[in-house]
């Protein structure tokens, strides 16, 4: 795929693995690039920061579809045309499912979830008419692998996988690579409140999530061999699994007593 003269839309742009995917895109030719997010501040620190590409900056709230009809709206208004939606923004709330609150359990499911699929819905007239588009879904390592204290969090996110794959297949005749990237632990603001070691960068996601939109892969999976692994165990003998979390499961309690980025 040829970056140059593409268009593309990116939620949570403004931050973290969002943000570094804005550099890695912009370094790599992306010229036209829509961003969404909450706070107008760090939107404005990208234009300030990437002169030269001609930033649409949208402030709207992905679990919001009025949002998103604007968000779609403005878009139409300034491109008329869409080639890459980038579904990236996410929120986390830990811990066990009888501690979460009603309100952080709806609002993860609202911004990782229905967001998502409604943001692709309204994006699709647009990137079905594109000559050579994508749609760059960010999934998590919990996606493939749930943990104790990220039920909520880890069922957004292997539905945003199953939605990736089920949208590939019935998107196929349209010249569109649809694809998920499953980041393991990353040092970016979501992480502050978490006690992990061993996070990669934002930068390092973001390069291999586009260097995967390059090569069409389909599943950008970080981690490393050592997490393929972990996947392949999860699936055949998910007891093995089991094992590992029961062993770590008041670590595990320590280490995400806080984590929460919402
Ligand atoms: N960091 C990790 O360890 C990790 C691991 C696996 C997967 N991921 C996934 O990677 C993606 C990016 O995470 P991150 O670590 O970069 O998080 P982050 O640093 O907290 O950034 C999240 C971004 O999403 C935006 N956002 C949050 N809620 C939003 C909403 N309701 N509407 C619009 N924008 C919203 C935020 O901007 P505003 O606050 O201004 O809205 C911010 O730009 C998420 O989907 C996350 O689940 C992260």
């Amino acid at each position: 795929m040829d970056l140059n003269n593409k268009k593309v839309l990116i939620t949570g742009g403004g931050a973290g693995i969002g943000r570094a995917l804005v550099a890695e895109l912009v370094q790599r030719g992306v010229q036209d690039l829509a961003v969404v997010g909450r706070r107008p501040e760090p939107l404005q620190a990208l234009a300030t920061e990437f002169t030269g590409v001609r930033f649409l900056l949208i402030t709207a709230d992905v679990s919001r579809a009025a949002d998103l009809e604007r968000v779609v709206a403005e878009v139409i208004d300034a491109w008329g045309g869409l080639d890459i939606l980038i579904n990236n923004a996410g929120v986390v709330s830990a811990g066990l499912l009888t501690e979460l609150s009603d309100e952080d359990i709806i609002q993860q499911i609202a911004v990782n979830l229905t967001g998502l699929i409604l943001l692709t819905k309204k994006c699709l007239p647009l990137l079905q008419q594109s000559q050579e588009g994508a749609i760059m879904n960010i999934s998590s390592g919990y996606g493939y692998i749930a943990m104790p204290f990220y039920s909520v969090y880890a069922a957004t996110k292997a539905a945003v996988g199953q939605f990736s794959d089920a949208m590939r297949r019935e998107l196929h005749q349209y010249p569109l690579h649809v694809m998920t990237v499953y980041p393991a632990a990353t040092a970016t603001d979501m992480m502050k409140t978490a006690v992990v070691r061993n996070l990669d960068s934002a930068e390092d996601v973001a390069q291999a999530a586009v260097e995967g939109l390059l090569r069409r892969t389909i599943n950008v999976v970080l981690g490393g061999p050592e997490r393929e692994a972990q996947i392949r165990t999860n699936f055949l003998e998910p007891e093995k699994i089991d094992a590992v979390a029961i062993a770590s499961f008041e670590a595990l309690r320590e280490r995400t007593a806080t984590h929460r980025s919402m």
